[in-house]
């Protein structure tokens, strides 16, 4: 049994005064296996943070049903479902660290907060031994612990972000674009650590990132997405090596002349097993069998013009702050 089985799920916004819905996440199927790192790649506005977003339960689904450990969460109320163990066994870290950060909260009281809301009596008991081993295993000083966000660097208060992830022991963390609001220079110190306590708390990922070079490092397999709907998955080497799609094919070139040197620094670590699998695109969305999508901006209207003909509207790929594909990356075909 699979730690989450994510089955055709959908979540639909409706477009405010034309009776139309946009379709962010669109019948998304996927697994995450217990210590398996999954990446979630696309452009802007393809649905990432929806999705995740409905794995952790911030977000109704419209459709389609989310398995933990072989139990429906999808179909639980929120607040019921804050009352159930699994609440604690998913935890997220979020992509600006002082936005999520509460500005009243020390870093310790950001860190006890999950355990004083969702931990066992126990756990209660002993907030600040804890508080302090998860400042210990994220790399915060706990000289630290005391200070509020706006008195913490970037990177520390991505750590107290992190800290406050793993505190109560989860079993998956979703990280959404981790890293991209740090400063450069604190990008791979924060990637290392995540690397690191997935190896010693044998945590899942999903890790969503524009990246692709850091999905490639530090990802088993990869999830694409295109227009709310996965295009392709695959163990990550093999994707970024040959991708199949012509959306991957578009997205990967750059990725794999960055990549070639970093590689054999840091190679993935559960891909090379896998790696005797080849990469396999959703079957209604193949080269052959889906629409020939040549670029985001091209593609969009003709699935908007389909979408319009069904009743309902796909978001377009070109948002403001999109991913512009330059030409030199577009698709051939
Ligand atoms: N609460 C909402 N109401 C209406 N539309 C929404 C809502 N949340 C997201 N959307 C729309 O759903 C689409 C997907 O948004 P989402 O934030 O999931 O994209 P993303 O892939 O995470 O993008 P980025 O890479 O820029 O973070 C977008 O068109 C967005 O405008
Ligand atoms: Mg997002």
């Amino acid at each position: 049994m699979s730690l989450l089985d994510v089955r055709s799920l959908t979540k639909r916004f409706p477009v405010r005064g034309t009776g139309q819905w946009l379709h962010a996440v669109d019948d998304v199927t996927f697994a995450i296996e217990r210590g398996e790192s999954v990446g979630l790649v696309g452009e802007s506005g393809c649905g990432k943070t929806t999705l995740v977003r409905l794995i952790t339960r911030l977000l109704e689904p419209s459709d389609g049903r989310i398995l933990f450990d072989g139990r429906d969460i999808g179909a639980l109320p929120p607040a019921r479902f804050t009352h159930t163990p699994d609440r604690r066994r998913i935890q997220m870290v979020f992509q600006d660290p002082l936005d999520s950060l509460n500005p009243r909260f020390t870093a310790f009281d950001t860190i006890a907060e999950p355990l004083r809301r969702l931990g066992t009596r126990e756990e209660r008991a002993h907030v600040a031994a804890q508080v302090e081993e998860a400042a210990d295993l994220v790399g915060l000083p706990r000289t630290l612990l005391g200070r509020f966000p706006h008195q913490l660097s970037g990177g520390q208060q991505q750590r107290v972000g992190i800290a406050r992830a793993i505190v109560l022991r989860p079993a998956l963390l979703v990280l959404d674009e981790p890293t991209s609001a740090l400063d450069v220079s604190v990008q791979a110190v924060v990637l290392q650590l995540l690397a690191d306590l997935r190896q010693r708390l044998q945590l899942s990922y999903l890790f969503v990132s524009h990246d692709l070079n850091l999905v490639r490092l530090l990802t088993d397999r990869v999830l694409v997405m295109y227009l709310g709907t996965l295009v392709e998955t695959g163990p990550s080497a093999d994707v970024f090596e040959a991708p199949v799609h012509p959306y991957t094919r578009a997205l990967v070139p750059s990725t794999r002349r960055r990549t070639s040197a970093a590689s054999t620094a840091a190679a993935p670590t559960a891909s090379s097993a896998a790696r005797g699998r080849r990469p396999r695109c959703a079957p209604a969305r193949t080269p052959s069998a889906g629409p020939p999508v040549t670029s985001p901006s091209r593609a969009s209207p003709r699935a908007e013009r389909a979408a319009a003909r069904a009743g309902s509207v796909r978001r377009p790929a070109s948002l403001p702050g999109a991913l512009v594909l330059p030409a030199s990356r577009a698709p051939r075909s």
